[in-house]
């Protein structure tokens, strides 16, 4: 068994090669540039977890993890396109720096590389991943439709709200924790249990992702902090604003949400304070940490095994980046 931290240094390590051809450099550097910027690496490292729960780490779940590594990366170099962001990992965005018809391009080929890796998974593995990778990267792609189309409406519920964020980002941290125990020869309710738990973690995670970018530190968050409300986001923070607030501080929102003015931000965020998005957000991770934590005590292996996920589950809903 190995810790958080060892899985993150081995598949680092192994990940750090060279993904891409040398020519053109005008295509592959941009990747070669985006891939070097880091990030925290967690859904390859929650497949290799999910995979060390039932065995030792087979080759096979480190081609997955590194075709999920790769397929986040994409759908991260399209999102900063999307969401006009020209900030990441404390560094310029692709399309920022070489331009958006390239960051195009290189998130396109960077989906290629992945499935390069599914292909290199076993025969008798094979079908039944990539069946559930094309499944979560068709989700990722509605989860995204649905965030844009949100930016243009303000009466968006929360259970709309949740449906979006479980499509954008919880199913692909499932389905890096489900690859894993697939190739590790788990059961089918235990592959089901970790989903599940991985979903309810990835709901954490993008409560703690909507937090931060209202209110992150900007020296250590790596984004633009206000990018979701310059853009109109439907976030958590939002919708309970819209819920809690007075009558005056509604119409305030609505005014600021239909404008573009120099404090929209500050002003926004002035709002959300009031309405007390601090404790909010604190009881909103709590109750989907505590539900994930009910589907992983339910997994059929020796408690002890579990510990670096639960490590990994804390660390990802208290991150500051
Ligand atoms: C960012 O994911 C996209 C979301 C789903 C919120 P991460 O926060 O895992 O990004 P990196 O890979 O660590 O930069
Ligand atoms: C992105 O959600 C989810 C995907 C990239 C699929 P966000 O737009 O909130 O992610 P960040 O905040 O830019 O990382
Ligand atoms: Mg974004
Ligand atoms: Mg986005
Ligand atoms: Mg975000």
């Amino acid at each position: 068994m190995h810790t958080f931290e060892e899985l993150s240094r081995l598949f680092i390590e192994r990940f750090n090669t060279d993904h891409f051809p040398k020519e053109p450099a005008s295509l592959y550097e941009p990747n070669r540039y985006f891939l070097k910027l880091g990030g925290k690496r967690v859904r390859p490292v929650l497949c290799l977890m999910g995979n060390e729960l039932f065995g030792d780490i087979s080759q096979d779940a480190m081609h997955a993890a590194t075709a999920i590594e790769l397929f986040h990366n994409f759908t991260l170099i399209h999102d900063d396109i999307m969401d006009k962001a020209p900030l990441r990992r404390g560094n310029e965005t692709v399309h920022q720096k070489f331009g958006e018809s390239t960051a195009l391009l290189a998130g396109d080929v960077m989906l290629v590389a992945a499935y390069e890796y599914l292909n290199r998974i076993s025969p008798n593995h094979s079908s039944l991943i990539i069946s559930l990778f094309n499944k979560t990267a068709r989700e990722v792609c509605e989860g995204q439709q649905l965030d844009m189309d949100f930016e243009k409406r303000d009466n968006v519920g929360y259970d709309e709200y949740l449906n979006m964020i479980n499509l954008k980002t919880s199913v692909l941290l499932a389905a890096s924790l489900k690859m894993g125990t697939i190739l590790g020869g788990a059961l089918e309710r235990n592959q089901n249990l970790i989903y599940e738990f991985g979903r309810k973690l990835g709901l954490a995670f993008q409560v703690q992702d909507d937090y931060l970018d209202a209110f992150g530190d900007p020296e250590k968050f790596g984004k633009q902090v206000g990018g979701d409300i310059k853009a109109n986001k439907k976030t958590f923070l939002l919708i309970h604003a819209f819920e809690t607030a007075t009558p005056a501080q509604k119409e305030e929102l609505h005014a600021l949400l239909n404008n573009n003015s120099e404090d929209k931000v500050s002003q926004v965020l002035n709002i959300f304070k009031a309405c007390g998005v601090d404790e909010w957000a604190r009881a909103l991770k709590e109750k989907y940490m505590e539900q994930a934590f009910d589907h992983l005590e339910d997994i059929a292996v020796l408690t002890k095994r579990k510990e670096p996920l639960k490590e990994l589950a804390l660390y990802l809903t208290q991150r500051q980046h």
